[in-house]
């Protein structure tokens, strides 16, 4: 790494990619490194500083990522050589990222210096949730995570694409088609009014203002399902028709919020 400073871009839904930047974060400031946090909801790319090392961390979704972190991503302003590192969590595997965004980013000017992605619980609407399986997987991602900022430190971390499959992988969830059904699944969440208090977190939660506070809130039809909004309602008012699930999260909301 060249700069002494590292500009952290993260979103998370759940948790679980917050924990992993932090994570990453104990291990830059242990190497003298300056970590400043932002998050890529609330952050303008224009304002990124091409002097620091940039950092990004986001969670899978359908094999890629959320339209809002792309958003984010395909907005990031020309450079000429800023260093750039990313990493993701998931439950399992993701086909379309890694190496499409190494191509964005190539293309503006950054010069990829290491991708990582990282096995942690998941967070879609999981049957149930047994605690000792997950607390297993948080601990070896976390290591994970502490090992890949450790070889970014030292100059060996990689970032590696496999390029027919990825871009194929890519065409294939980047489709309108997809994230409009995601969409429209959010359109059909329900609130429960016996129990919901009013409180307006899922509003505040939403990162693309798609929940309208009220008693009961409402739901627009911008939904990506981070599931902020039904993992972290303190009443746990906000339902799923005809779906079994449990709720995960990794943090606590004020977390997620900042407060
Ligand atoms: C809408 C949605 C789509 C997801 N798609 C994938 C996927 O394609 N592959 C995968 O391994 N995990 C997938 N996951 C699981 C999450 O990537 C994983 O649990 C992640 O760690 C959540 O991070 P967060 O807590 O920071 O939001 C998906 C989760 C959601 C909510």
């Amino acid at each position: 790494m060249n700069s002494k400073a590292i500009d952290f871009y993260y979103f998370t839904g759940t948790g679980n990619t917050l924990l992993v930047a932090r994570k990453m974060a104990e291990t830059f400031s242990d190497s003298g490194i300056e970590v400043n946090f932002r998050r890529i909801e609330s952050s303008d790319p224009a304002d990124v500083d091409l002097s620091h090392t940039l950092g990004i961390a986001f969670p899978v979704a359908c094999q890629s990522t959320y339209l809002l972190v792309w958003k984010f991503l395909r907005a990031l302003p020309e450079c000429d050589g800023t260093e750039v590192f990313m990493v993701d969590t998931m439950q399992s595997f993701s086909g379309a990222i890694v190496g499409p965004l190494r191509k964005v980013l190539k293309k503006k000017g950054y010069r990829p210096i290491g991708a990582k992605e990282i096995v942690m619980p998941g967070n879609w609407f999981p049957k149930r949730i047994n605690e000792e399986k997950n607390a297993g997987k948080v601990t070896r991602g976390l290591d994970k995570a502490a090992g890949f900022a450790q070889k970014i430190v030292d100059g060996s971390s990689r970032w590696r694409r496999v390029p027919v499959l990825s871009d194929g992988f890519y065409w294939i969830c980047s489709r309108p088609k997809t994230w409009e059904m995601m969409a429209k699944a959010g359109e059909k969440f329900t609130v429960d009014v016996e129990k919901c208090n009013g409180c307006g977190i899922c509003e505040k939660l939403c990162p693309v203002g798609n929940v309208t506070a009220g008693e009961p809130p409402s739901f627009g039809g911008s939904c990506q399902q981070c599931m902020r909004c039904i993992s972290f309602c303190p009443s746990e008012a906000i339902l799923v028709p005809d779906k079994e699930y449990a709720l995960y999260s990794a943090v606590k909301v004020k977390e997620i919020l900042g407060d």
